[in-house]
């Protein structure tokens, strides 16, 4: 780490002050994970933020391409004589009667937003040619610039399992609606009282510092899925041990959702599928066992499509920050993606501990002893999501908890 990094780092510091003196000057502004020059160096690469062609399934009509042969010898990128067509996350329109599809094909707004069939998952067969020169110019969280053909390629390799491709088997649901809770960490969970509701859900998700021992009556035990970036979930270890977050969420039924933000989330990707520490980078030694427990398998893991972040993010959460200069910095929350995941699988969502127009009230986090107010990083736009989640629930589409 010579100097360019310090200096990209405090380039970082001060643009991350500078937009959100511009924005929020009232609120207080850090930026997430100050401990990662990494992802700060990454996340400054230039580029635009350009809308991808939705609702054209990956590869339709185009020459499909697919990894053949080792990576370790040659990472050559070779036509594939067959593939298996992808299968989409809803087969059919659920029976639902208050979908999330059917509400939001109601809702004049929304109708235009939401594109069911983008992918939201990656895996082995979306690793082609097209994708990978399509991606290679665009920078992480949304694209792969910059990231080695030969670790991104031998990860996504990895994803060959059926379970790569879904989010959940729809056949394990036989009513046909599959109703999921997404819990945010936010302060107006302390007390609510809402465990119960959360566990009656099909399907949990949690996300970072995601503390249950000790809030089981208010946040609930149920975990399906735990959604993070490597760099979210570190600090989550570090920032929030104090309350509790010693062990990431761990259990049989339990799936993890990696979202690509970095280099590193694929490289601890594929060595959690193998079941071995870390062999390079900034996350170099660690036993992605302690993290994930000890199964170590393709179907624990699932891997946010990068098309699906970029789409997300021009379509849901286009934030001013975008037309900065610190343009590259802005990502939607973890919380956020977590959600709008939810809303493009489940048939009905409903939103715990996300920020409501009453955040003032309540402490950033539900586990805290003392209250804190609210941390604005500089690098999300919560009042752009806290009017996201308003806007969803007056359309019927989500059911956000409020108090
Ligand atoms: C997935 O890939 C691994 C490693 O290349 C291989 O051992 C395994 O048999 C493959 N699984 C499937 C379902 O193709
Ligand atoms: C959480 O709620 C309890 C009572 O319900 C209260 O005593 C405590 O101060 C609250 N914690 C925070 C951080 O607001």
């Amino acid at each position: 780490m010579g100097s360019p990094h310090w200096k990209r780092l405090c380039l970082l510091l001060l643009a991350g002050l500078t937009s959100s003196l511009l924005l929020y000057s009232h609120y207080h502004a850090t930026v997430e994970a100050p401990s990662s020059p990494r992802i700060i160096a990454s996340l400054l690469q230039p580029g635009p933020l350009v809308l991808a062609p939705s609702g054209t399934p990956q590869g339709a009509g185009s020459h499909r391409w697919a990894l053949g042969g080792s990576l370790e010898s040659g990472n050559s990128l070779k036509p594939s004589a067959e593939l298996e067509e992808p299968e989409p996350s809803r087969k059919q329109p659920s029976p639902c009667l208050h979908s999330v599809m059917a509400r939001a094909k109601a809702d004049p707004t929304f109708r235009e937003i939401f594109h069911f069939n983008t992918p939201v998952l990656m895996w082995d067969q979306h690793f082609t040619l097209e994708t990978w020169n399509r991606l290679k110019t665009r920078h992480v969280p949304y694209g792969w610039q910059g990231l080695s053909l030969a670790v991104v390629g031998s990860t996504l390799q990895l994803l060959n399992a059926s379970a790569n491709r879904q989010l959940f088997d729809r056949a394990a649901f036989p009513g046909g609606c599959v109703r999921c809770a997404v819990v945010g960490n936010g302060g107006i969970l302390n007390g609510s009282r809402q465990g119960k509701a959360i566990n009656s859900h099909d399907l949990v998700f949690r996300l970072n510092g995601a503390v249950i021992k000790g809030f089981e009556e208010d946040v609930g035990t149920k975990v399906s899925f735990y959604g993070f970036t490597v760099n979210t979930m570190k600090n989550s270890l570090v920032s929030y041990e104090e309350y509790g977050f010693t062990q990431v969420p761990q259990g049989k039924d339990l799936k993890y959702i990696f979202i690509p933000s970095d280099i590193r989330d694929y490289i601890m990707l594929k060595s959690a599928i193998q079941g071995s520490p870390v062999p390079e980078g900034s996350d170099k030694g660690d036993d992605p066992q302690k993290y994930f427990g000890l199964e170590a398998s393709a179907e624990k893991f699932k891997l946010l499509h990068p098309d699906f972040l970029q789409y997300l993010t021009a379509r849901f959460l286009r934030s001013e920050l975008l037309n900065t200069q610190y343009s590259s910095l802005y990502m939607p929350s973890t919380g956020a993606l977590m959600l709008l995941t939810a809303l493009h699988t489940c048939d009905q969502v409903s939103a715990y501990g996300f920020i409501t127009a009453n955040y003032e009230q309540f402490s950033d986090h539900y586990y805290e002893v003392e209250k804190k107010p609210l941390v604005f990083y500089a690098n999300h736009d919560m009042m752009l999501e806290a009017a996201l989640w308003r806007s969803l629930h007056r359309a019927g589409i989500i059911t956000l908890y409020q108090r």
